[in-house]
C-alpha cells in the first residue's frame, strides 16, 4: 500500500527490525555505490544505542559486505559518550564490534569523537575534524542514521537542552548531570544539512513517542525538529512502533506498510 506523501518525511513500516535493517543496509549500499560514482566517496554519520546494531552486523557480513566499496566510505557519529573507546558505553565501540571489526576499513576512514577527552574539548576536536575533512565547505554528510529514544531525543539533544538552540557550533558538549555520562553531539543545523536520514525505531516501547513526533507532529519532542533542508527523511519503523500511529490514522498519506525488507 503506498499513498501519496505530502510531506519530505516518508514512514515505512516493516514487519519487524530485522526487516527494517535489511532495507537500511540495502538502502546504504544503494546510496554508497551511488555516491562514490558520484563523487568519490560515501560519507555517514552513524548513532549508537541498540536499534542500529542489527544493521551494523548486516552490512559486516555477506552477501552485503562484498557489494560496498569501504575504502570510500568515511563515518563520523552523530553523537558518543564521554567514555573510553574500550567502554561497552561507546558508541565507537558498537559498530566497531559489530561492523568495523568485520571489513576491511581503513583506520583514517573513521573519524571518532574522542570520549576520552573532556565534553569540550572533544567537541571542539571533532568540529575541527569535520571542518578538515569537508575542505571548509558546509559540512553535508550523504546519510545520517538516526535512532530515538523514548522521550523524543536523538543523537544526544535530549528534550529542553540548550543544545538545540546551537545555530553555528557543529558539535556541542552535553552535560547530562548526577551520575549520568557526559556526551557530545552533532547539532541540529549539522543533522539537517544531510543529503538523507533514515530513522530506525522499533519495539512497543518506541509506539507513544512514534505517535507523538510522526503522528501529532509534536515539535517538543528533538526527533520532531529532524526536518532535512535539501535533504530527504525516511522512518523505518516496525509494526509494534507505528501500531499507534496506525490506529490513529495520522500521517496516513506518508504511510507505506511493507511486508517484507524490499
Ligand atoms: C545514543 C544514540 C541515541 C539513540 C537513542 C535510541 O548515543 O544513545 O545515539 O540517540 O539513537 O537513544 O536508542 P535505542 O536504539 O537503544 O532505542
Amino acid at each position: 500500500m503506498r499513498l501519496k506523501t505530502n510531506t519530505s518525511a516518508k514512514i515505512l513500516i516493516f514487519p519487524d527490525l530485522e526487516a527494517i535493517s535489511r532495507h537500511a543496509a540495502s538502502i546504504f549500499i544503494n546510496l554508497s555505490q551511488n555516491c562514490i560514482a558520484s563523487h568519490g566517496r560515501f560519507t555517514v554519520a552513524i548513532s549508537g544505542g541498540s536499534t542500529p546494531r542489527k544493521l551494523y552486523t548486516i552490512l559486516g557480513s555477506e552477501p552485503y559486505r562484498s557489494l560496498i566499496d569501504w575504502g570510500n566510505v568515511y563515518f563520523f557519529w552523530t553523537d558518543e559518550r564521554c567514555v573510553s573507546k574500550n567502554s561497552e558505553e561507546s558508541n565507537f565501540k558498537t559498530a566497531f564490534d559489530a561492523l568495523f571489526s568485520k571489513i576491511l576499513l581503513p583506520a583514517q576512514n573513521t573519524h571518532r569523537i574522542k570520549g576520552e577527552e573532556s565534553p569540550e574539548k572533544a567537541a571542539g576536536e571533532y568540529e575541527k575534524d569535520m571542518c578538515e575533512f569537508f575542505g571548509n565547505s558546509k559540512v553535508i554528510f550523504d546519510l545520517i542514521l538516526l535512532g530515538m529514544g523514548e522521550d523524543g531525543h536523538t543523537a544526544s539533544l535530549f528534550p529542553s537542552s540548550k543544545a538545540l538552540e546551537e545555530t553555528k557550533r557543529l558539535a556541542v558538549p552535553v552535560y547530562m548531570g548526577k551520575n549520568k555520562i557526559n556526551r557530545v553531539t552533532l547539532t541540529l543545523p549539522v543533522l539537517n544539512n544531510a543529503a538523507q536520514i533514515l530513522f530506525l525505531a522499533a519495539g512497543r516501547l518506541k509506539a507513544d513517542i512514534i505517535l507523538k513526533v510522526l503522528g501529532n507532529r509534536d515539535k517538543s519532542y528533538p526527533a520532531g525538529l529532524i526536518n532535512p533542508v535539501h535533504g530527504s527523511l525516511h522512518w523505518l519503523i516496525d509494526k509494534e512502533a507505528a501500531e499507534k500511529l496506525i490506529s490513529s490514522g495520522k500521517a496516513s498519506n506518508n504511510l507505506t506498510i511493507s511486508e517484507s525488507a524490499d
